[in-house]
């Protein structure tokens, strides 16, 4: 035990009605019972669950520092009895996630995603949460980068002393499976040559880089490695810092000012606008989509999400707001310009990044057709 306080984030589909659109409410339930038993018997501090889509997400507090077995263990345990439930009741795709059934401590790399962070936590620690569906963990590589390098986009760069030195970036390789970390903006040309490529290189931790104080962390998986196969897109989810000598929550917020593409969408084989929205429109529709992202706002106090006098925890569902109305439009218009596409490139991935393809069944079943040309 530290004095230190821990969110960890940690989400999986563990199935999901009407096909991947969203988790029922009766599967959110058993995650609330289970976490709130948690909390009873002290191994947790505090806990919010919500879904994105067909998303579980349980956000929870505690002091047992990051990879800590007794979390994850009841993480794990949690989304698997959720999964059971959705296997009884035939719900699509019950478990999909959940890749490895042996528990060894650690969900990483069991197939839920997961992010955590240590904390030493400051006077006030205001955090955002963003979660996102059909999409893979690349596709924070722009915002992050937005928030944390781009004085464009973050006054406080320009004019507050306190981040003045800049960040520091850690960037995974989740082909070599190696990383290596940038500062900008010294390195600010070489983190964009890496992070650009959103389907190799992804950032999985951002910090001050004066004081070395951790400012975000995501979750940086690729199912495909673990499974060797196609098991969906990772629906990543990434925690930051915000406010007093970190990024205010309205920089944060404000690369969502304009719709960007990810990687993703249907069938996790095509370029789609990402759509920020509230938790009420967190549910994918259109084509498996689009792609949808949500951004809660907490404050981490004591060791707690900061909750009311009833002890519910105080949750602001940022993007649940028409300054984002413009994004969502956008998103609509360049998924409208996409979809008229249909499986031409650009609008679908290219053929090593498709998780679906038939390319080779073709290819063998024309093979004694095919001529010198
Ligand atoms: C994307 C996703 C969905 C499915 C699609 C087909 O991550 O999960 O778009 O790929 O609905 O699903 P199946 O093959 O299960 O019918
Ligand atoms: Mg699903
Ligand atoms: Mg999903």
């Amino acid at each position: 035990m530290s004095n230190k306080t821990t969110i960890s984030l940690i989400k999986c589909d563990v199935g999901s009605l009407a096909g991947h659109h969203i988790v029922p409410k009766i599967l959110l339930e058993i995650a609330e019972r289970n976490l709130k038993k948690a909390r009873e018997n002290g191994s947790l501090n505090s806990f919010y669950v919500f879904n994105v889509g067909d998303d579980l997400q349980l956000l929870m507090t505690h002091e047992k520092g990051e990879s800590n077995p007794e979390i994850h263990k009841l993480a794990w345990e949690t989304l698997q009895e959720a999964a059971n439930k959705a296997l009884k009741m035939k719900l699509y795709g019950a478990g999909q996630d959940l890749l490895k059934t042996a528990f060894s401590g650690n969900v990483r790399g069991m197939g839920p995603g997961v992010a955590e962070m240590e904390i030493e936590e400051r006077g006030s620690d205001p955090i955002v949460v963003f979660a996102a569906d059909k999409t893979s963990a690349g596709a924070f590589n722009y915002p992050l980068f937005r928030i944390f390098a781009d004085p464009m986009n973050t006054a406080g760069l320009v004019i507050d002393p306190n981040m003045a030195g800049g960040f520091k970036f850690e960037v995974i390789d989740t082909i070599e499976n190696k990383k290596v970390v940038l500062k900008c903006p010294e390195e600010t040309y070489e983190l964009i040559a890496l992070i650009g490529t959103v389907q190799r290189y992804m950032i999985s931790r951002v910090w001050r880089a004066r004081d070395d104080l951790i400012c975000a962390t995501g979750s940086v998986t690729r199912l495909s490695q673990i499974a060797g196969k196609y098991v969906g897109k990772d629906d990543p989810v990434v925690i930051i810092r915000a406010q007093h000598g970190l990024p205010a929550v309205g920089e944060i917020l404000a690369p969502f000012l304009h719709c960007y593409l990810v990687e993703g969408w249907m069938r996790g084989s095509h370029w789609g606008p990402i759509m920020p929205v509230g938790l009420k429109d967190a549910k994918c529709t259109l084509f498996d989509g689009p792609p949808r992202m949500v951004a809660l706002g907490i404050q981490v106090a004591n060791g707690e999400i900061a909750a009311d006098d009833d002890g519910k925890p105080m949750v602001a569902d940022l993007f649940d707001d028409p300054a984002f109305d413009l994004a969502r439009r956008e998103a609509l218009e360049q998924a409208s310009t996409l979809r008229r596409m249909g499986e031409f490139e650009p609008a679908r991935l290219g053929p090593e990044e498709m998780e679906y393809t038939t390319l080779q069944q073709i290819l063998d079943k024309l093979k004694e057709r095919f001529t010198s040309a």
